[in-house]
């Protein structure tokens, strides 16, 4: 686990209750907010999105990879994740493997905080929560177009 910064948690907070506010948790009204930090150094949120179809939607986490995925940035130092319960809530497992594949491109580990409604945070990381996922590297891709700086 790296030392991070309380100014980048507290953006990291931020980012994330922007997520909480424009969640699309229409189903289950329950809304997750999502940030990450990237080796960029840039900070992109995400929420969960719901569908009528089930199964179709997306978790906050996967929306904030995809975000900034989308701004060609892929890998990350930190994802938060925050929602309106008294505790920390985990990542789900869909989520696990999905960051998981995304810190082998850099083949680094990244650090997961958990954030309750009042601030309560938990730390962990990815490759504890998830060790030894299947991923790219598994297969033998080539990652250097996604790696930083290598583009
Ligand atoms: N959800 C997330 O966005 N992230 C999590 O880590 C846990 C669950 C969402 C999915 C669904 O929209 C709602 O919360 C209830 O499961």
């Amino acid at each position: 686990m790296n030392s991070i910064g309380d100014l980048v948690i507290q953006k990291l907070i931020e980012e994330a209750n922007i997520g909480i506010a424009n969640a699309f948790a229409v189903r289950t009204n329950f809304p997750v907010g999502s940030a990450v930090l990237t080796y960029g150094g840039r900070y992109y949120h995400g929420c969960n999105i719901e569908s009528v179809i089930s199964g179709m939607g997306t978790c906050a986490e996967r929306c904030a990879i995809d975000n900034s995925v989308a701004n060609g940035e892929y890998c990350f130092k930190v994802i938060l994740i925050k929602t309106n319960l008294e505790e920390p809530v985990k990542p789900c497992g869909m989520c696990l493997q999905y960051i998981a594949e995304f810190a082998q491109i850099p083949d680094q580990d990244i650090d997961i905080l958990m954030v309750s409604s009042k601030g309560k945070i938990e730390r962990s990381t990815i490759f504890t929560l998830l060790p030894g996922a299947f991923g790219p590297r598994d297969l033998g891709l080539d990652l250097t177009k996604f790696q930083p700086y290598k583009r």
